[in-house]
């Protein structure tokens, strides 16, 4: 089952969640940084990333992992307060440029790719406490830096991701408030932050082509967190209208403006317009596009990046409550497949990244896809034999090569979330994604394989699965 030459085989990190030195050599602080600091239980254990990995100090044992995988790409965010202390170009802190310079440049003697995100979740505080994506200024901003990102990594960096799941951020910061800032603003902040996300990537977007692509010759997207949802009942017209609002509430309200006409799926614009009518709002909760935001949108992405992690059954269901909230706006109720294995909120469903590859496939004409993160955390941690979760990468990799050889979709790479167990947000360092493990009450940190590790080391020497 060989893949196509030239496929990407790769791991993902992202800075908050490996790099420790929260506050080393002039880093700013960053949301995560309040956020953990203040405790309340909204995180595991009230864990932080004080330390994570270590991976600020222990780069050269990440790189060790990397060579023993034979990775050919590597993707790791930028910590834009470690680069731009209070998230403007007005302070540029040198050593975050060496720490990161270090690492592209390690990587690059080492033969693997760097794929870099510019921004994963850790807004510089000093911008949250300007208003964060709920500003509008934060566009300008969000392009300054991007833009001294570019010019200072992208003679060696050519494959950039702006913002890493910005449907998640959105929801998760300012709709529901289980990421910082933690204020839940439903049903209204998730829209507005949502609509700052897709105009900050844009600029930064148009930036980098009329500023650096010509001479840098890369490429520029953002990367779309989205399950794969079937209808619970695939006889119910209504369960099949209701997962078809999922995809669109969740990847389209993203993927339509950036990828297709700049603007949001009108199942959305017509389902919050009428929602916000019952609740008794003068207008449409979700702020429009003007026709200019729309040209300035439009086309904005040089490849598909997704990251998948579940399938789930969706079902029709009338919000007769007036609740509000983005996830309420879409009227379905959300369900497990009871036959499907669960792990935390991760569904183990092979097959549902076949479903979804194809979507987008035909949704958005074909595009080069890359499968920027996918993984499975491992149930028990003690254990460094976890053959039960190679056996869903397995299975994923089956799917993947279904999807490339009998679909036709155009898919050049798939990234492992992650290539290190880490600080998984809310959930601390209770649920390990890694393919190397960690053990974090040693204050070396050691990097340990696990099965699937070795596993994907000799898949990545096959390029493909043998047999
Ligand atoms: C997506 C996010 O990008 C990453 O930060 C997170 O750890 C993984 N999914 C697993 O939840």
């Amino acid at each position: 089952m060989a893949f196509p030459a030239g496929f990407q085989w790769g791991a993902t990190t992202s800075a908050y969640q490996v790099e420790g030195g929260w506050d080393a050599d002039g880093k700013g602080p960053s949301v995560w940084d309040t956020f953990t600091h203040q405790g309340g239980e909204r995180v595991f254990k009230n864990q932080t990333g004080d330390v994570a990995c270590g991976s600020y100090t222990l780069w050269e044992e990440d790189l060790k992992c990397i060579k023993q995988l034979g990775l050919t790409h590597y993707r790791f965010s930028l910590s834009w307060s470690r680069l731009l202390p209070d998230g403007t170009t007005g302070f540029i802190n040198q050593k975050g440029i060496d720490y990161y310079n270090k690492i592209i440049d390690n990587l690059l003697t080492n033969g693997v790719t760097p794929i870099v995100t510019l921004y994963h979740f850790d807004l510089p505080q000093a911008l949250e406490d300007r208003g964060g994506w709920l500003s509008e200024a934060i566009i300008e901003v969000f392009d300054k830096y991007a833009q001294f990102c570019f010019s200072t990594f992208g003679d060696r960096v050519k494959q950039w991701i702006t913002i890493n799941e910005p449907n998640v951020a959105a929801l998760l910061s300012y709709d529901i408030g289980l990421f910082p800032p933690g204020v839940p603003l439903r049903g209204t902040g998730g829209y507005q932050a949502a609509r700052n996300l897709i105009k900050a990537h844009a600029r930064a977007w148009h930036s980098y082509d009329s500023l650096f692509r010509k001479e840098q010759k890369g490429m520029v997207s953002l990367a779309l967190f989205a399950a794969w949802v079937e209808p619970a009942d695939p006889n119910s017209a209504s369960d099949r209208e209701a997962a078809k609002r999922a995809m669109a509430f969740e990847l389209d309200i993203f993927a339509k403006p950036i990828f297709v006409d700049g603007d949001y799926p009108e199942v959305v614009k017509s389902q919050v317009a009428s929602m916000s009518k019952k609740q008794g709002y003068p207008s449409s909760r979700l702020p429009e596009f003007t026709e200019e935001e729309k040209r300035m949108i439009k086309g904005t992405a040089d490849f598909f990046a997704v990251q998948y992690y579940s399938t789930r059954l969706v079902k029709h269901r009338e919000n007769d409550k007036g609740e509000l909230g983005l996830t309420q706006d879409v009227e379905i109720e959300i369900n497990k497949d009871p036959s499907w294995i669960s792990l935390d909120w991760v569904c183990v469903v092979p097959w549902g990244i076949r479903k979804l590859l194809n979507y987008i496939k035909d949704t958005y004409n074909n595009p080069v896809i890359y499968i920027t993160e996918n993984g499975f955390p491992q149930v028990d941690p003690a254990s460094l034999d976890d053959t039960q979760r190679w056996e869903y990468f397995r299975q994923t990799f089956q799917e993947l090569f279904k999807a490339i050889q009998l679909d036709k979709v155009n898919l050049k790479g798939y990234y492992v979330w992650s290539l290190l167990d880490n600080f998984e947000w809310n959930q601390g360092y209770s649920m390990r994604f890694g393919l190397f493990h960690v053990d974090f009450e040693n204050p070396a940190r050691p990097r340990v394989p696990y099965t699937s590790a070795k596993e994907y080391a000799k898949l990545i020497r096959n390029n493909g699965l043998e047999g």
